[in-house]
């Protein structure tokens, strides 16, 4: 018998985690390692929000908050609903925590019974099944092909329902795969969920703000107001302003799954970092150029990834609308060895002898529920990301 809990065992650690550490350690080792693991932008947080968090911690707002957060940003947050997304939330629909992680966290444990399935398209950010399975619920994995772009089909949506089912976690533009819905793309998936009552929808809209060629994004209970009622909608300050070690992600929805939220929170991390709240505020209402300053640098290094790999032996990618990472498939390249011998049997193989021959971290796309794909995140710059795409290309070439 073991002291920790049994829900532990069915939850595994993190594979981007596990993937930085290992890079980590060559580069300890004296590698020249260059890491295309990381899932946050490699900008620096704009200076008026660092501003706002010096003056907070000046004026004394360094104190214990309402448990889902201050007034002012849940304000704020109301009005960045309105003016994005054309949606109206009162302050009570709002809360506010320790990133969007804690935002998905706390609304899987105020609501999951054992037995509640929920639909999760794949591939997907690693944390939903696991946090799904903490909760005590049964994630439901619906695989989204690449010849579809990696975008769930309204007919998989459909037979994936079942009278069990409690949530679709909805994320677009993507973590691991970039593809942003249209508005068209989406409305035939609202369309199914409209027959399905009892199914209830969080999206996850993170990387609303990275999104490319002029994509227009859009959010469920904007897409279809008939869903407002059974919506919760995700956002946060991390990927839009450079802002992942701040710890600030909010959500709005029905005032009872919010109160349900508030009270997982007050009873964990009682409330998010005062002055990240106010830093958050000034990133909600403040000058927004730094959006248009990284969007045009981000949309560059896609196109020139894209570029790069499409241009490597056995490897696929598309396009992708949005985020800061492309999920290149890598289909020619298995059954193919390395000059050392190691059979490329999986994108697991793949990750480990590119990361071990040539230095290039990326992480494999089992870790995302469909495979044989790997992820790049190009939140780097333009010449590490020339140098490692350089290197994938010969790893390529080197595979017989
Ligand atoms: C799709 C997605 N949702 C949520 C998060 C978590 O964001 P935060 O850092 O605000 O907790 C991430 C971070 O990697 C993500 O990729």
């Amino acid at each position: 018998m073991t002291f920790l809990a049994k829900s532990l065992s069915r939850v595994k650690p993190s594979p981007t985690i596990a993937i930085t550490t290992k890079a980590g350690e060559l580069k300890a080792a004296g590698r020249d390692v260059i890491a295309l693991s990381a899932g946050e932008p490699d900008f620096d947080t704009p200076d008026n929000i660092k501003d706002a968090a010096k003056a907070a911690i000046d004026a004394g707002k360094t104190k214990y908050t309402a448990p889902d957060g201050i007034i002012e940003l849940k304000r704020a947050i109301c009005n960045k609903f309105k003016r994005d997304n054309n949606l109206d939330y009162t302050p009570e629909q709002v809360s506010i925590s320790t990133g969007g992680k804690q935002v998905l966290y706390n609304a899987l444990i105020a609501t999951l019974n054992p037995g509640d399935e929920v639909i999760i398209p794949a591939p997907y950010w690693v944390s939903y099944p696991d946090m799904v399975l903490l909760g005590g619920g049964t994630p439901v994995p619906v695989a989204a092909q690449i010849e579809d772009n990696f975008k769930l089909s309204p007919a998989a949506l459909e037979t994936a329902i079942t009278p069990k089912t409690k949530w679709l976690i909805f994320n677009s533009p993507s973590n691991p795969t970039g593809a942003g819905y249209s508005r068209a793309e989406l409305k035939a998936l609202t369309d199914v969920l409209v027959k399905h009552p009892h199914v209830w929808v969080m999206t996850d809209d993170m990387y609303e703000h990275l999104a490319y060629d002029g994509f227009e994004f859009c959010t469920p209970a904007e897409v279809e107001p008939k869903l407002y009622d059974r919506t919760l909608t995700v956002n946060g300050v991390s990927k839009a302003y450079a802002m992942t070690g701040w710890r600030i992600g909010y959500a709005a929805g029905p005032v009872e799954l919010i109160s349900a939220m508030r009270k997982v929170q007050s009873q964990s991390t009682s409330n998010p970092s005062s002055i990240s709240q106010w830093a958050a505020l000034e990133a909600l209402t403040g000058p927004q150029d730094y959006l248009d300053m990284s969007r045009p640098i981000f949309q560059k290094r896609r196109d020139l990834v894209v570029d790069m790999l499409n241009k490597a032996d056995g490897l696929v990618c598309p396009t992708p609308e949005g985020a800061f990472y492309v999920y290149p498939s890598i289909a020619g390249c298995i059954g193919k060895s390395t000059p050392e011998g190691v059979k490329i049997e999986n994108d697991e193989v793949f990750a480990t002898e590119l990361l071990s021959s040539t230095g290039v971290a990326v992480v494999f796309g089992a870790a995302f529920g469909l495979s044989p794909n790997f992820r790049v995140s190009y939140a780097t710059s333009e010449s590490e990301l020339i140098t490692a795409c350089t290197r994938i290309q010969e790893f390529c070439a080197s595979l017989n």
